[in-house]
């Protein structure tokens, strides 16, 4: 199937001519823009010259020649009869999803759609981000470039942030990391010792899990606090927890909230025990239909560490992730970061300082298009029967209950028609069971959803659906 952008689109996307740039390098140069940012993705038709013109009211020669530059720029090429297709200099490259377990280490194959991890492609304006970034680093190069804390503009930013929030931060508080997962490892390795109990819900996402037992916890699963915050409040009391690891915001892989009773419950709970609370708010900033309609955990629980992520809201790749502790914290745990790394790459923290004052949180064009995505992978319920799913209002992926505990049997289906996914198990916090349990991200564009939502169909068909099998048993 073609990819073809309409000349309607194309201007829409464009958005209003640049004043004081001749126009075709004011079209030239927002092509290549859209191309840099994944908002026109490699082999994308682009309209004929005629349809561009008319749209846009320029002359022919300004689409001739704008194309003409893109294509000894290396952003579009001529096809053998006519037209011209977006390319993405020197090819895209395939891979790039967050490895969820040791196996998912290996490179993916082109045709193979990853669907193990849940994260979206790069928040349109990330291309002129980084070009923003690149011109305040002379500011920066004269000196040695470790900033092992941070760089002072974004611990600002982020500090202003949370208290924006309502979490009043300074920025002393706060802690740059490479992702939220080196993040929650320098808070493990800071709090914990060998065999302390660790509280987790199960289902969880497993590479904190590990981060945790990496760190000597033992690992003590907890139902969903959705579920029942009271069984989560005893598991705690009787566990002994020195710590907890939470999500609150758009749980990963339910997609669950907690509700500001809920979270006070908890806090109160962590206070009464002398347990840390440590929060992921990867996914806060990945609501679909409206924000999320509670305080942050820290206002509920000012002596928890609340860890966050640039991943989700505008890009896995930047590996840019924040740390806010209470003061009494932040001593141990730059320390035991100090253990792992010397601090982030200065570009990507101007990067995402950049991102945070243009766009603040996930941009209304990312939300709505994961909105849309979702609504295709929804459609497995009428696909696959009996499959259920609580509709969450962020987050990056379903939960599916199946009817059958037939959730590996399902990823072994799935990947002979071209589609990695995630087994239930995966996400247990002891790797076992959740076997009517499968997570089906959704964060991708049109073309690659529908072909994996094709290939889930049909591969919960090989497996053999309840209504499939009882009618093989009538006429057996
Ligand atoms: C819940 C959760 N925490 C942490 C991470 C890791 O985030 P980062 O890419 O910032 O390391 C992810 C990534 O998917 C996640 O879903």
């Amino acid at each position: 199937m073609e990819t073809r952008v309409s000349a309607r689109r194309l201007s829409e996307l464009l958005g209003p001519r640049s004043v004081g740039v001749p126009a075709y390098g004011w079209l030239a140069d927002g092509i290549r823009q859209l191309v840099a940012d994944g908002r026109l993705l490699h082999g994308t038709r682009l309209p004929s010259e005629r349809e561009l013109l008319t749209q846009l009211g320029v002359s022919r020669t300004t689409v001739t020649r704008a194309y003409g530059v893109l294509r000894d720029r290396g952003y579009a090429s001529a096809l053998r009869g006519s037209g011209t297709v977006v390319q993405v200099p020197g090819g895209p490259v395939a891979g790039g999803g967050e490895p969820l377990e040791l196996s998912s280490l290996q490179p993916t194959r082109d045709d193979v759609i990853d669907l193990t991890c849940a994260a979206p492609a790069a928040t349109p304006g990330l291309n002129r981000a980084y070009e923003a970034a690149v011109e305040r680093m002379p500011s920066f190069i004269a000196a040695a470039g470790y900033f092992p804390l941070g760089v002072p503009e974004l611990r600002e930013a982020l500090a202003q942030r949370f208290t924006d929030r309502g979490v009043a931060t300074d920025p002393d508080q706060i802690i740059v990391t490479t992702g939220a997962l080196a993040g929650l490892a320098a808070v493990f390795r800071a709090g914990l010792n060998r065999a302390d109990p660790v509280v987790v819900e199960s289902p969880s996402y497993p590479n904190s899990v590990r981060a945790l037992e990496h760190a000597g916890a033992r690992v003590v699963g907890a139902p969903l606090v959705s579920d029942s915050v009271d069984d989560v409040a005893g598991v705690i009391r009787r566990s002994n927890a020195r710590m907890m690891l939470a999500m609150p915001d758009f749980h990963n892989p339910t997609g669950q909230v907690w509700s500001d009773d809920e979270r006070a419950h908890v806090a109160r709970k962590w206070r009464s025990t002398g347990v840390t609370g440590v929060v992921d708010e990867t996914m806060s900033d990945t609501w679909l239909d409206h924000p999320i309609d509670a305080r942050p955990m820290a206002a509920h629980a000012p002596g928890c560490v609340t860890v966050g992520s640039a991943s989700k809201t505008f890009w896995g790749g930047l590996r840019i992730g924040w740390i806010r502790a209470p003061h009494a914290l932040v001593g141990a745990i730059a320390r035991a970061r100090l253990t792992m790394d010397l601090g982030a790459p200065v570009l990507e923290q101007l990067v995402v300082g950049q991102l945070l004052q243009s766009q603040g949180a996930l941009s209304d064009e990312s939300r709505e298009r994961i909105k849309a995505s979702r609504q295709v992978m929804l459609g497995l319920a009428e696909r696959c029967p009996g499959w259920r799913v609580e509709v969450p209002t962020g987050g990056l992926s379903l939960w599916w209950h199946l009817p059958t505990e037939s959730s590996t049997a399902l990823v072994t289906a799935a990947e002979r028609r071209g589609v990695l996914l995630a087994p239930g198990s995966l996400f247990a916090v002891d790797g076992r069971g959740l076997e009517r349990w499968i997570r089906t991200p959704y964060a991708l564009d049109d073309l690659t959803l529908h072909r994996a939502a094709d290939a889930i169909a049909a591969a919960w068909g090989d497996v053999g659906a309840p209504a499939t099998r009882s009618a093989r048993a009538n006429s057996a």
